[in-house]
């Protein structure tokens, strides 16, 4: 068990990201708008940093920027189905009731079938069902969790994650007319694990966490978590297509987002038909660092998510997010051709950065952590390639930290529109217009200022454009019956 204290001035622990003060979290859950109020629910060991002991934490919103902690939305029940852990899951809202559809570990068994919890009080509390409504997984399956519900006209479905014994990965359909008696309609879509993105990433053996998103005319987008057996959890994949009766026919998989450190993303049905998806951003640093920390994980910002014509998915932080803009640090406009750097000011720990790059060879923006320059994260265009290159092998003087260089595809035809929200030790970087991501955790020792430079490989030039706001945090209210979370503003 963590007995480190929180400390509120931990120079890695996020302030505009969602997170309970201390311990272990994974999988955002449960979302959905209820009782006038966002509610996110998220994997949760309220006992430690390391992954056991899962219940689901909850915060509710009006707005996407004050939190309040609500009492755990589930914690296992001695000797019932959930004895070893309330597993992943979602809520839909039917009015009067939360209903969250989760599913339920028990170490003697290899499956983690669904179950369910209800709140008549605004998501206060939950009352275990008791019992599973979906007992056991059909045949031929080597891994099945992860319940996904979703209202389709007058009936219920249901995705479940799962692993075949054929090889493949799943999303298993169900179908309801009363979110109690539960119907099987076969795999809603099944693939074998291919190669996906710019980075030796591959579909994976089995499906985490299915998520659906239905658009007109029978489109959609379906969202999972790429994992093996082997290797555990990888990438969060989208497949986007058509419904033909209970099957999707999916086109060509993509990365749903680019980084390394972005999992579990789960989809939330708005008001004003708007879909938001918050995922996991795990550490990249080793676990005994950490456990000195007392926390591991945090949820990614929400973000509006849509799908467009052509079929591609479009990514954005939720607009709520600007009011999250303090001052305006950085304004720096110009080119720059030669050997060295261009200083374009100083930002906090915590920024939300808009650039316009324009440029033929390689060039970009650094971002440096320490004072004598030895310590920097790098985001940069490869034109040559297509790609837009995030480098964090120096991002880190602490040999804990992982490093390595991530790509995203990124046209070179044109000027490229960045948005890059830095908070602390979580990096989201945006290409506003293909509106895709890349996520990842860095972790600087420097304890000076932070600085962004232009620069560009020699004979490159770069013409930029750059604006940037000290990002402050979110409102939390301290959770009733605990220690309080501070209210702070960004370093
Ligand atoms: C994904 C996942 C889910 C599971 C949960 C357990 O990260 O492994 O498949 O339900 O986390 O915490």
């Amino acid at each position: 068990m963590s007995t480190a204290p929180f400390d509120p001035l931990d120079p890695h622990r996020p302030v505009a990201h969602l997170r309970p003060p201390r311990n272990w979290i994974n999988d955002p859950n449960g979302l959905a708008f209820h009782d006038g109020y966002y509610h996110v629910c998220y994997q949760y060991n309220p006992h430690g940093t390391r992954h056991e002991n899962m219940h689901w934490g909850h915060f509710r919103s009006p707005d996407l920027l004050s939190w309040e902690p609500l009492p755990l939305a589930l914690a296992p029940t001695a000797g019932g189905e959930d004895a070893d852990g309330c597993f992943s899951g979602n809520a839909v809202s039917d009015g009067d009731r939360l209903i969250a559809f989760y599913s339920a570990l028990r170490q003697d068994r290899w499956y983690q079938p669904v179950t369910t919890a209800t709140s008549r009080d605004g998501g206060r509390t939950f009352r275990p069902r008791g019992g599973l409504v979906i007992p056991e997984p059909p045949d031929g399956c080597t891994m099945y969790r992860d319940p996904y519900v979703w209202r389709d006209g007058a009936r219920w479905r249901m995705l479940v994650g799962a692993a075949l014994a054929d090889g493949r990965g799943a999303a298993l359909l169900y179908e309801s007319p009363d979110l109690e008696t539960w119907t099987y309609r076969g795999p809603f879509c099944a693939g074998t694990s291919q190669p996906v993105g710019s980075d030796d990433r591959d579909t994976g053996e089995g499906w985490e966490c299915p998520q659906y998103l239905p658009a007109a005319s029978g489109h959609g987008a379906l969202i999972y978590s790429a994992w093996d057996d082997h290797d555990g959890p990888s990438c969060s994949v989208a497949l986007t297509g058509h419904e033909t009766g209970d099957v999707f026919e999916p086109g060509a998989p993509v990365l749903l987002d680019h980084g390394p450190d972005c999992y579990a993303p789960a989809l939330m049905r708005a008001p004003g038909s708007r879909w938001l998806l918050w995922g996991w951003s795990w550490e990249a640093r080793d676990e005994d660092w950490a456990a000195q920390d007392g926390w591991a994980g945090t949820l990614t910002l929400p973000r509006e998510i849509s799908l467009a014509d052509d079929g591609s998915l479009h990514q954005l932080p939720a607009s709520e997010l600007l009011a999250l803009r303090g001052d305006h640090s950085v304004h720096a406009e110009g080119r720059t051709t030669g050997a060295d750097p261009v200083e374009l000011g100083e930002v906090g720990r915590s920024f939300d950065l808009t650039a316009r790059l324009d440029t033929s060879g390689e060039a970009g923006l650094r971002l440096v952590t320490a004072a004598d320059g030895s310590e920097y994260l790098d985001i940069r265009l490869d034109p040559a390639t297509g790609h837009l290159v995030v480098d964090r092998d120096r991002a880190s003087r602490d040999g804990r930290a992982r490093g390595g260089s991530h790509r995203m595809p990124c046209p070179a035809d044109r000027p490229v529109d960045l948005r890059v929200v830095v908070d602390h030790s979580i990096a989201e970087i945006f290409l506003t217009s293909t509106g895709q991501v890349l996520t990842l955790r860095f972790y600087p020792t420097g304890a000076d200022l932070w600085r962004l430079q232009a620069r560009s490989a020699p004979g490159a030039g770069l013409g930029y454009a750059v604006d940037a706001w000290e990002l402050l945090s979110l409102v939390v209210k301290a959770p009733s019956g605990d220690a309080a979370l501070p209210e702070r503003r960004s370093a």
